[in-house]
């Protein structure tokens, strides 16, 4: 039984600067989202990776608004007390029009925040999407909608004039109202220099312990997902005998900041 309260935007953000290290992990259904929460994982996301994980595509570009609802309403069924955030599929928020209504059906589905991918263009957006009543996390470095545009899976950010770019484009985002930021692929460096000088948590997905919080795919932690495993990714069910103890390993390992080990997981 989880007795903790609800978590909060107002919660994460004392989390961050408490220097507390917020769990995150990706969910698709219910059954999951009842064990993650129950293992105290802080932040659930109905991730489009479900497009690779769940439907076997080679990509999340296929991924479509129909299919986040459904994922995102079972998620919200199976949670009680963890913070749910949807991802916005690739095309499904093109413009501020279209993002309001995609944005507006994935918080009727019971998300409490949406995701988007992108700096620069996505920031009129962000702020439209605020206004209205919608949370929004924003999402930098590698940018899985964008892999084909990105030339494949990359580090992001490593020459001066990348990590500039970044930089303006956290700002920004978080200028028009962004509450969390997503960091993928992005050198350890460069995402705890971020963490430190903004204002909203830092999320970390191959971006060293220097984040306020880690992410990881839930089929990659739990060793699961076909293909080669990103560097990042540590398999969290090697010497344990459940889901649950796999989780709230990597919840005990992301707080203690154990987890990632910047020797072995970063860039
Ligand atoms: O879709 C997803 O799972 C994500 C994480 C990799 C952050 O966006």
């Amino acid at each position: 039984m989880n007795f903790r309260k609800p978590i909060t935007m107002h919660r994460l953000r004392q989390m961050h600067a408490a220097g507390e290290k917020i769990a995150m992990l990706t969910c698709y259904d219910a059954t999951f989202a009842h064990v993650l929460d129950e293992a105290g994982v802080d932040v659930l996301l109905v991730g489009d990776s479900l497009g690779t994980v769940l439907q076997g595509h080679p990509t999340t570009l296929p991924v479509s608004i129909d299919d986040m609802i459904y994922h995102t309403a079972s998620v919200a069924r199976g949670n009680h007390t963890a913070w749910l955030i949807a991802d916005m599929p690739f095309g499904s928020y093109q413009d501020s029009e279209s993002a309001i209504e995609n944005g507006v059906r994935l918080m009727q589905a019971g998300a409490h925040m949406v995701k988007l991918e992108g700096g620069g263009w996505t920031t009129p957006i962000v702020q439209r999407l605020v206004e209205r009543g919608i949370p929004v996390c924003g999402h930098l470095g590698f940018t899985p909608q964008s892999v084909h545009a990105l030339g494949g899976y990359r580090v992001q950010g490593r020459e001066e004039s990348a990590a500039n770019q970044m930089r303006r484009h956290a700002e920004e985002l978080v200028a028009a109202g962004a509450g969390l930021l997503v960091l993928e692929m992005v050198p350890a460096a460069l995402a705890q220099d971020l963490t430190k000088t903004l204002s909203v948590p830092v999320i970390g997905i191959g971006a060293g312990v220097g984040c306020s919080g880690q992410v990881l795919v839930l089929h990659d932690m739990l060793g699961l997902s076909r293909g080669k495993t990103p560097r990042f990714v540590r398999n969290f069910l090697e010497g344990t005998s459940s889901i649950g103890g796999a989780v709230r390993q990597y919840v005990t390992q992301v707080k203690a900041s154990q987890f990632p080990d910047d020797a072995v997981h970063a860039f």
